[in-house]
């Protein structure tokens, strides 16, 4: 691999976390599904640089970024644009929506009505959206980055399967440290106009990305780590023979999309840590993110206290790593 585009890689990671205070996982999640080509969920509460972060990646790589705020009222089309008429000649033209560049903040996504949820979900599975009678390609970088509120229940339309499993990693956000949120309000006060992303210098281009993600094609996988990682997704089906009490906790476990997804994960993780061939550290350390909103669970789960995070965990114990 070279070391130009590595370093960069470095450095991209140093000039996000010189605007984010900690939550160095996350940053490190948002490179990683840049290089993997995959969309990111982000589920926290209000106020923990969510927007921030993704502001800070898009001038980051230099992509055409836009933000939507998902609302009860938003139409397909306020996403997608619509054919407009043109009285002069008779004829329809097509208006662009927001949805077309490089790198979309899809805010507060589980606020919007499902018709415009599966407007996204088309244009993050086919990379194309269609309006009226034609589809029309997004730009071959795209990346989507939604936002959901989790304490948010009144008036929102919880994210259905097809497009859950649309997303490469779903990221839990919590609360800073003390420490952390000293820093964070000194960085606030430094920062006058409250716009700190505005201070990142573009590391790379777009292209830079597409040329990456062939490296990350390159990256080797054994195959003992290749098992590994279908047997922990495939585990998630099959519940009750890693835990005999667990039984029926699980509606729907992970699809073979979810080992796709841990396993190009991977080999970016890889890429991402200067490596050319994937070690178990990098399945175990992703496994989390790739797997939990891949996983429906039965109301009993909630009522016995079992979340996906508690499964996933006790998966990693109990099958061994190569
Ligand atoms: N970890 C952090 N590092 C730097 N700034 C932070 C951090 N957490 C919160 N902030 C600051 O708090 C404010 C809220 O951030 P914002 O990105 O709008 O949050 P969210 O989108 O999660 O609601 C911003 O001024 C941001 O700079
Ligand atoms: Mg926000």
């Amino acid at each position: 691999m070279t070391g130009s585009l590595t370093s960069v890689l470095n450095n991209l990671q140093i000039q996000l976390e010189s605007i984010i205070v900690g939550q160095k996982s996350l940053l490190e999640r948002l490179v990683i599904a840049t290089l993997a080509g995959g969309h990111v969920l982000l589920e926290g509460p209000p106020g923990l640089a969510k927007t921030t972060a993704v502001h800070a990646l898009a001038a980051g790589v230099d992509a055409d970024y836009h933000r939507i705020q998902f609302t009860p009222d938003l139409m397909p089309s306020d996403l997608t644009g619509s054919e407009i008429y043109q009285p002069e000649n008779g004829r329809f033209t097509f208006n662009p929506g927001p949805v077309f560049n490089q790198i979309v903040l899809a805010d507060e996504l589980n606020r919007a009505p499902p018709k415009v949820q599966s407007a996204l979900l088309e244009a993050m599975a086919e990379q194309q959206v269609s309006v009226g009678n034609h589809s029309h390609t997004l730009p071959e970088f795209f990346m989507v980055l939604a936002t959901q509120n989790p304490l948010e229940q009144f008036g929102t339309y919880p994210l259905p399967e097809a497009l859950l499993d649309r997303f490469l990693f779903k990221c839990l956000m919590d609360y800073p440290e003390i420490e952390e949120e000293i820093e964070i309000s000194r960085r606030a006060r430094q920062d006058d106009k409250g716009h700190l992303e505005a201070a990142v210098v573009a590391q790379m281009k777009p292209e830079d990305i597409l040329a990456l993600r062939k490296q990350v094609n390159e990256v080797h996988v054994e195959p003992g780590i290749e098992s590994y990682a279908v047997r922990l997704v495939a585990a998630t089906r099959n519940l009750e023979n890693h835990h005999q009490s667990w039984a029926g906790l699980v509606k729907t476990g992970a699809s073979p999309r979810g080992s796709i997804a841990l396993l190009r994960a991977a080999m970016s993780r890889a890429l991402f840590h200067q490596r050319d061939y994937v070690i178990p550290e990098d399945i175990i350390e992703l496994a989390g993110d790739v797997l939990r909103h891949r996983m429906i669970l039965d109301f009993s789960a909630e009522a016995e206290g079992v979340s996906a995070d508690d499964m996933i965990q006790h998966l990693l114990n109990v099958i061994e790593a190569p």
